[in-house]
């Protein structure tokens, strides 16, 4: 698979007003050799292919914290699917090229709150643990 295949089609839609955020973790364990047999490079590239025709944004963050998933990519609504009720849907382990590409698609066709997600998407569903309070 290669980037090229993750890209909209030629007759795609122009970009929406409101796009949802892709979140790709590259902490210190997502991206890493600690994730073994992966295509990091790949797995970005694919997604910046795809979110290059406009229908998102992709942001490469820093350690979201449930390492135990990793790669861990979070899809968060557009303020359009935010309105309709949609959430950020947290997804891990995200190790596999067909996994970034039904990703793809689903942002394409809007993401939370605005399209259902391939249903295989639920077998990396996961819920993050919450943040960790700082002493005072
Ligand atoms: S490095 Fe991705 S969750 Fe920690």
């Amino acid at each position: 698979m290669t980037a090229d295949s993750f890209a909209a089609a030629p007759d795609s839609p122009a970009r929406p007003a409101s796009r949802c955020t892709v979140a790709v973790c590259r902490g210190c364990c997502c991206g890493s050799a600690k994730v073994a047999g992966v295509d990091h490079a790949a797995q970005v590239a694919g997604l910046e292919a795809a979110l290059e025709a406009g229908t998102a944004r992709l942001r490469v963050t820093d350690c979201l914290g449930p390492c135990a998933y990793g790669n861990v990519i979070v899809v968060q609504p557009s303020p359009e699917g935010r309105a309709r009720g949609g959430r950020p849907v947290w997804l891990g382990p995200v190790n596999d090229m067909a996994a970034v590409a039904d990703i793809a698609a689903w942002t394409r066709a809007g993401g939370p709150g605005i399209a259902e997600p391939p249903p295989v998407l639920d077998l990396y569903v996961f819920t993050p643990p919450p943040p960790k309070r700082r002493r005072k």
